[in-house]
């Protein structure tokens, strides 16, 4: 009999939490116990999980106790609060936040890139920014072949990396519009349907976003590079879900797109979009739902020799978020590296 794991979802009601759910089941993950934990604004609602009714719990001093894997994505403020309880119970989080990523002790993985990364864990695995993993699903299978010296990306990305809340009201905003009434934002800060506005994470003293901080320094720690030179500039798009990326490469030599066409469609998943005659690339309609990231547009960068520029969409709430968080807890228990023994245990408080 396969092992099975008691795995509780902190977020369970969120875009991506949900998301969650279901991949839990498609993926036939091994559970014996499922927990869903939300804030008191869920208290009484239940969810559905292979045909059983499953509460929503109010997260509490006891919601981990006797729980192995706990999937977290309920924002930066409750992963730190509740991470030293998560740790100190014996169970393995998975942190779909940005509170610990770039902690000097907890991994930031893509399980396609880094995945020997996860054996270090002491407890907190991170789980990185929905558009750096999708960028990095992309560009690493390059890098192996030639490294790359620069990377500049423009970012398109959906309303769901915003949660779903989000999403509801970029619905609410293109029926306001339509009906000739102003759009009204609660959730975002300026009005997205039928608009767009430069990422809205906090600036940082350099003129960057933090959303584009995090494609810039995650990158650099996911691929073991830290002085890998990379720039983005980070847009909110009214769309729906999936995320999409112009990204240019820069490499020491030429690097032929018929090459990079060749890799990247062997690549793990990565599937490669291209019809030229019918100008059919990536789009985010197409990604939707999707676990690969659909790549296309290779071509060469005709303002410099040894660059190439692509295209790519993605699941942000899936390959994303979600997908690559169960991808995680599928790894540590295919590779025994759930328990990590006889290391110490140093939860991050921030
Ligand atoms: P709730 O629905 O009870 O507010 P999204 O990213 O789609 O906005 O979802 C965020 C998820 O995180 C939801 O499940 C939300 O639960 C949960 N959440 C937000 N704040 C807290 C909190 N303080 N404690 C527990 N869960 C929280």
């Amino acid at each position: 009999m396969p092992q099975s794991y008691r795995v509780a979802i902190l977020g369970a009601t969120g875009a991506v939490g949900t998301e969650l759910l279901s991949l839990l089941d498609e993926r036939h993950f091994p559970i014996s116990e499922l927990r869903l934990l939300a804030s008191s604004r869920s208290a009484g609602q239940v969810m559905t999980f292979q045909g059983q009714s499953i509460p929503v719990e109010v997260v509490g001093d006891r919601s981990f106790e006797n729980i192995d894997i706990v999937l977290a994505s309920a924002g930066g403020a409750t992963s730190k609060a509740w991470a030293a309880q998560i740790v100190e119970a014996g169970a393995v989080m998975i942190d779909n936040s940005s509170a610990f990523r770039m902690h000097p002790t907890v991994p930031l993985v893509v399980p396609e890139v880094n995945p020997s990364a996860a054996a270090e864990h002491v407890g907190i695995i991170a789980n990185p920014n929905c558009t750096t993993i999708l960028m990095n699903v992309a560009v690493y299978p390059l890098h192996q072949v030639q490294p790359v010296q620069r990377i500049v990306a423009a970012t398109y990305q959906s309303a769901s990396g915003a949660g779903a809340r989000a999403m509801e009201e970029v619905k609410t905003q293109s029926r306001e519009i339509l009906e000739g009434r102003p759009p009204l934002p609660e959730i975002l800060p300026y009005p997205l349907a039928f608009n767009l506005f430069l990422h809205n994470s906090p600036m940082t003293d350099n003129g960057y976003c933090e959303e584009e901080m995090k494609m810039v320094n995650e990158t650099r720690k996911i691929f073991a590079e830290p002085d890998l030179r990379v720039s983005a500039t980070c847009v909110r798009v009214p769309v729906l879900r999936a995320h999409s990326e112009a990204i240019n490469l820069e490499f020491a030599q030429p690097f032929h797109p018929e090459q990079a066409r060749d890799i990247l469609s062997k690549a793990p998943s990565v599937k490669l979009v291209e019809d030229w005659q019918a100008n059919y690339f990536p789009m985010p309609m197409d990604a939707t739902g999707r676990d690969e990231v659909l790549v296309g547009r290779i071509r060469q960068d005709i303002s410099h020799p040894n660059a190439l520029e692509l295209w790519l969409c993605g699941d942000q709430i899936r390959k994303g978020a979600a997908l690559n968080a169960v991808q995680i807890a599928e790894l540590l228990i295919e590779k025994n590296w759930l328990r990590p023994a006889e290391r110490a245990i140093a939860t991050p408080r921030s």
